[in-house]
């Protein structure tokens, strides 16, 4: 087995390996992470076995995602070769993920440590009343990517901009022309995942989330931060089930944005 860096021609082996793992395809998701990010692969006798993904933001923070390994190959310690890899490549750049509870021993063994958690909520929307925000305009832009900086504490222009093209709805809220928070709607099958959004507070959030999710057909998800248990029954009120939790992990000293800002992350695979 060895590990090499992947290429967008070998996205139809990383959408078979999602699936191989009860995954959606994502194939929007994988399309993305090829442009902005590293995609590394395992590869035992000219087969794609495994996959990790590091985005890097700077020097300043490396997300790592998509740590698959085929289930006929499991526990064979591919898993772990791959997270060395990615560890090995990052260096002194602190790192974080999203991590599953068969993800979470593995991630340990390298000095992850859990800092927080998102539950996913899923469901039809029940609807929330009138708009109370509006579509972005281009002019928005800047104080889009002043508020994400803001939060994340790091540079997130050139993800976003790609991300741009997988979402579906782009929202901001204003108050007396001041743009005070922001989210977007993409596609995971026929699921409208809602992130990120990102607010000045929980009630311009909450606005962005139900005119985001009222704009949507079918399921919608939201991955809420355990920081804001209040917008969790709120979604629930509105139609939703809480399923499972994910912890984020986080090596090292991870630059420290406004958080608290932070109500649904822009997607797992990211932070
Ligand atoms: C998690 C996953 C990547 C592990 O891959 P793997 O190749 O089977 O893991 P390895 O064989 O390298 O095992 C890695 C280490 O973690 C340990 N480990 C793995 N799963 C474990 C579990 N559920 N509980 C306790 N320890 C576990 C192993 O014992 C091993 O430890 P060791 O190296 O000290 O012996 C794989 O199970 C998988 O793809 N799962 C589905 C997708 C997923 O959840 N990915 C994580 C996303 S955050």
């Amino acid at each position: 087995m060895r590990i090499r860096r992947l290429s967008a021609d070998h996205l139809e082996s990383c959408v078979a390996l999602s699936l191989d793992r009860g995954w959606s395809p994502d194939r929007d998701k994988w399309a993305m992470l090829f442009d902005v990010a590293e995609v590394y692969g395992a590869v035992e006798d000219g087969k794609l076995v495994g996959t990790t993904v590091s985005t890097g933001f700077d020097d300043d923070l490396v997300a790592v995602s998509m740590v698959l390994v085929a289930t006929a190959h499991g526990g064979r310690g591919i898993g772990r070769a791959l997270v060395q890899h990615a560890v090995e490549r990052a260096g002194t750049v602190p790192m974080t993920l999203y991590a599953t509870d068969a993800g979470r021993p593995l991630y340990e063994k390298f000095d992850f440590r859990v800092t927080g958690h998102v539950t996913t909520h899923v469901g039809p929307w029940r609807s929330a009343g009138p708009r109370t925000t509006r579509f972005t305009a281009d002019g928005d832009v800047p104080a889009v990517l002043e508020i994400d900086a803001a939060v994340h504490a790091v540079d997130r222009t050139s993800v976003l901009a790609r991300f741009a093209a997988i979402t579906e709805h782009r929202r901001v809220a204003e108050v007396d022309g001041v743009i005070t928070g922001y989210g977007c709607t993409w596609h995971n099958g026929e699921t409208t995942i809602v992130g990120p959004v990102c607010a000045a507070d929980e009630a311009t959030a909450r606005a962005l989330i139900a005119d985001l999710a009222e704009d949507s057909a079918g399921p919608v998800r939201l991955d809420v931060d355990h920081r804001h248990p209040a917008l969790a029954r709120w979604a629930v009120e509105h139609g939703l089930t809480a399923r499972g939790a994910t912890a984020i992990m986080t090596r090292g000293q991870v630059p420290s944005g406004d958080r608290d800002r932070l109500f649904l992350p822009i997607m797992q695979a990211l932070f």
